[in-house]
Parts: structure tokens; C-alpha cells; sequence
């Protein structure tokens, strides 16, 4: 079959590209469940009876579109056994946090069996060019995994294909259109960014079409009419998106990247607040962001969440913004009329506060624990020391905050590079050295104390952070010293 040369690069290209997501590892870390959201109760369905469940409903489905016959039913049942093999085998393999997740499981038996339903509404009543497959295939992949987007738009287009009548065109253009979505998937930022995937997908589309169009598998008049069925694809897949992920994002308890990147706009109410009444506060928390989410991405976990999470690791503080040495001009320090345990119970109660003020703020799971875990259940040394002073019998558990320790790999990222920019920014002149050796210190302080026994990081991820905080730190500071110093000499 002589193809044209582009037709043949376009084929040749979306394979190399669906090999590659394939094999893939998830790059921005684990969608998240929200395990506090509207749906707070995780559904309890076994993955495996979900599975049969779908299945059988699939079947019956595909029994109703094919005809009551023995073969129909033989044939149906043939197909839904290896599509069920199929995906059960790559799940096990590559995706097994998401089968452990029951919520997901079912997140993604809903996804296939609504699919495939309005595959049959749109077959019977116009054409099957009209389903979105890239709309399902999106949703799928930013509620759970590029690879299950993938999976989900393969399994779609061969369903697509099968109740067809058999058709490869209508197979071969939803897969094309799937796909091209899910190439572009991480640099979906914004929900408006949704209608260019769309457009993407839509034109894909087209572009397939008129392949087999100029192999003559259609007439003009039916080519025609299927490009409009796919402008019409285009149209229903931005409706499906803007209604069913919000959707699907609440019920089934997921953040996603969208959401976090919603949370880390400067004009939230929050974080206007923390800018406004602790201007020391936000700066700090701007800064370890920066370093959280490097290191984040050195050791290959969710870096947009470490930033977001260290925007809002303080917000505690806007309670009393004055009692924290980031927010004093230096005038009076309010602690010096207090007791150490009056003021140490005030720094630790920006915990407790944080917390309530991002439950207030419906913030989600994740960016609380950040809130809850960064100290930990350290020690607020200056504090206990100055009350030693007074009585030598003093408790050093009044003196330590409440825990709990970090649970996550994020989670202590966001405690170690909050720690470390504290630090750094009160040396008096931060060389790289002297950097090198506070964030070594911090690090190995913060491990022999236990700080990290509840959460899954290992001492290579620890190396890795450490060099990249490290890094950070100084390309801000010491920059700074030697703008001090140029200036210094000019004057
Ligand atoms: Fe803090
Ligand atoms: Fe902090």
C-alpha cells in the first residue's frame, strides 16, 4: 500500500510516542486521594469484584449491541476476557498502588463502563466518530495515571473498533485522537488549557479521516460528513471534561495537578493574607518553596505539591504573625515579657491553627499534612535551654512540638528545606561552606532524632535532597554576597 510520506510519518510517530507513554513512569509523583473530601469515606469494594462486575456489565453491553445469538455471545465473550486479561496483567505490573486504591479501582470501572456507553448512544443515534474517546482517556489520566489514560484509550478505540462492525478506520482514529491528548497531558496547567487538548484531539482526527479518505475508504460525501462528526467530537469532549472532572475529582476524592497549581496562585485568600499580616512569613515560605519543590524533583517525588505544601506550611502563624522572628523589625522582641513555656506554647500553637485555618479553607489532605508534619516532634531548643536556666528540672516535652513526624517523602522535604532556609537566612554571611555545613547538620540532626522513622525516604533520597537544598541555597545567598560585595567596592 503505497501511503503518502507524511501519513506515514504521522503513523510512525504516534506509535513511538504510545510505546514510550507505555513505558513510561508517572513523572509529577502519584495523583493523591484526598482521604478528607465531600466522599470522605473510602469506597470499600474489593479491586477484584469491581472488576468482575464491570465485566460483566461490559458484557452484557456488548451481547445487547451485537445481537442475541450464540456467537454474538461466545464472541463477546471472548473479547471482554482478553480485554480484561489485558488490563488486569499491565495493572498488576506497573500500576499496583492504583489497585490497592479502591476508590481508583472504581473511579476506573465507572470511566470505562460510562465510555462505553455513550460509544453505543453516539454509534446508534449518529456515528461512533463522535464519542470523545481523548476526553475519557484525559480524565482518566489526570485522575489516575498517564499510563492508564493510555490503557484507557487503547481499550476505548478497540471497543470503538469492535462494535463497529469490525472497522479499522473508526479504531485507528480514536486511538490517533487518545493519544495526542495524553502527549500534551503534562502540560495541562489550567482547565481552559482543556479546550486546546480538545482542538488537538479534533484535528488529529480529521487528519487520520482524510488518510482514508485519499486510500478511498470513504466517498466525498461521507468524508465530509465524518469531518463534522468530528468537530462535533471536539465540542463534546471540552462539555465532558469541564463537568465530569470537577465531578469525579470531588466524589472520588482526587487532587489533582490542576488543583494544586489552583491552590499556588498568589491571589488566594490565604496566601494575600500571609503576604499582608507576615510579610517575613510569606517571604520565608516562598523561599522554601523554591528549595522544597528542587529537591522534590531530585529524588523524583511530586514536586508540585512540596511547593504548594511550603506556601501554606505557616499560615499558622497569621495568628500571632509578631511572636515569629521573621515578621520583628526588631523594635521589641514581644517574647521578652513572657515565661519560655508561654512562649514556646505559642510558636507550637501554629500548628493547631494552620491546621484549622486550611480546614477552613478546604484545603486538601495533603497540603494539612504538610501543615501538621513540618517540626515534627523536634525540639524548640532555645526555648527549653532558657527555661533550664530558671529550673534545671524543666520538661523537655513541653518544650517539643506535637508531631506527628512526616508520613511522606513530601512531607519531609517541606521540614528539612524549611528548617534549612531558617537557618541559612540568619547566618550572618552565608558562604557556600557554611551553607554546606548547616544543611548538613540540619539533615543529620533531624535523622538521629527520629524525625524520619514514619516515612518511606531513604538515606540515597536524604544525599539527594541535601545536595539539592544545598545548591538552591546557595545560588540565592551567595549571589546575594557577591552583589554585597560588588556594591560594597563601588562605593
Ligand atoms: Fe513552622
Ligand atoms: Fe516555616
Amino acid at each position: 500500500m503505497n501511503l503518502p510520506e507524511t501519513i506515514k510519518h504521522k503513523i510512525r510517530e504516534y506509535l513511538i510516542v504510545f510505546a514510550r507513554r507505555l513505558g513510561e513512569r508517572k513523572k509529577q509523583g502519584p495523583v493523591i486521594r484526598n482521604t478528607k473530601s465531600i466522599a470522605s469515606k473510602e469506597i470499600k469494594i474489593p479491586s477484584l469484584v469491581s472488576f468482575i462486575i464491570t465485566a460483566i456489565i461490559v458484557y452484557i453491553m456488548c451481547i445487547m449491541d451485537m445481537g442475541f445469538n450464540s456467537s454474538a455471545f461466545v464472541a463477546a465473550f471472548i473479547f471482554v476476557s482478553v480485554m480484561a486479561v489485558f488490563l488486569i496483567t499491565q495493572l498488576r505490573e506497573r500500576e499496583t498502588e492504583t489497585l490497592k486504591d479502591s476508590d481508583a479501582v472504581v473511579l476506573m470501572c465507572i470511566l470505562l463502563i460510562t465510555g462505553i456507553l455513550l460509544l453505543q448512544i453516539a454509534k446508534e443515534y449518529a456515528s461512533p466518530f463522535i464519542f470523545p474517546v481523548s476526553a475519557f482517556a484525559i480524565i482518566a489520566a489526570m485522575l489516575l495515571s498517564v499510563r492508564i489514560g493510555v490503557l484507557y484509550a487503547l481499550m476505548m478505540s478497540l471497543f470503538a473498533g469492535m462494535l463497529s462492525e469490525m472497522r479499522f478506520d473508526v479504531f485507528f482514529v480514536m486511538f490517533c485522537s487518545g493519544c495526542a491528548v495524553i502527549i500534551n497531558i503534562e502540560k495541562i496547567r489550567k482547565r481552559s488549557d482543556f479546550v486546546s487538548s480538545g482542538f488537538k484531539s479534533a484535528a488529529t482526527s480529521m487528519l487520520i479521516v482524510s488518510m482514508f479518505y485519499f486510500l478511498d475508504a470513504y466517498s466525498l460525501h461521507e468524508y465530509l460528513k465524518i469531518l463534522f462528526y468530528c468537530v462535533l467530537n471536539f465540542s463534546a469532549a471540552v462539555v465532558i471534561i469541564l463537568t465530569l472532572m470537577p465531578l469525579f475529582e470531588k466524589l472520588f476524592s482526587r487532587v489533582t495537578n490542576i488543583k494544586l497549581i489552583e491552590l499556588s496562585d498568589f491571589n488566594n485568600p490565604l496566601l494575600k493574607r500571609l503576604m499582608v499580616k507576615a510579610p517575613g512569613t510569606y517571604h520565608h515560605s516562598l523561599m522554601t518553596a523554591t528549595i522544597a519543590e528542587s529537591a522534590a524533583d531530585a529524588i523524583g517525588t511530586n514536586s508540585l505539591l512540596a511547593r504548594v505544601g511550603a506556601y501554606y506550611h505557616d499560615i499558622g502563624k497569621l495568628k500571632n504573625p509578631e511572636y515569629f522572628i521573621e515578621n520583628q523589625s526588631g523594635a521589641e522582641n514581644p517574647h521578652d515579657p513572657l515565661t519560655p513555656a508561654m512562649s514556646s506554647l505559642i510558636l507550637i500553637s501554629h500548628i493547631k491553627d494552620g491546621a484549622a485555618m486550611a480546614k477552613k479553607y478546604n484545603l486538601d489532605r495533603e497540603i494539612i499534612d504538610c501543615i501538621e508534619q513540618h517540626h515534627g516532634t523536634t525540639s524548640i531548643h532555645f526555648f527549653y535551654h532558657k527555661a533550664l536556666e530558671a529550673n534545671p528540672d524543666a520538661s523537655p516535652d513541653s518544650f517539643r512540638y506535637p508531631g506527628p513526624k512526616p508520613q511522606s517523602k513530601v512531607a519531609a522535604i517541606v521540614m528539612v528545606a524549611d528548617s534549612c532556609e531558617a537557618a541559612v537566612r540568619a547566618l550572618e554571611e552565608p558562604t557556600p561552606i557554611r551553607i554546606q555545613e548547616t544543611v548538613g547538620k540540619i539533615i543529620n540532626n533531624k535523622f538521629t532524632d527520629g524525625q524520619f522513622s514514619d516515612c518511606p525516604i531513604t538515606l540515597k533520597d536524604l544525599q539527594n535532597i541535601r545536595k539539592s537544598i544545598i545548591s538552591s541555597l546557595i545560588s540565592v545567598y551567595h549571589a546575594r554576597i557577591e552583589y554585597k560585595d560588588d556594591a560594597n567596592g563601588s562605593l
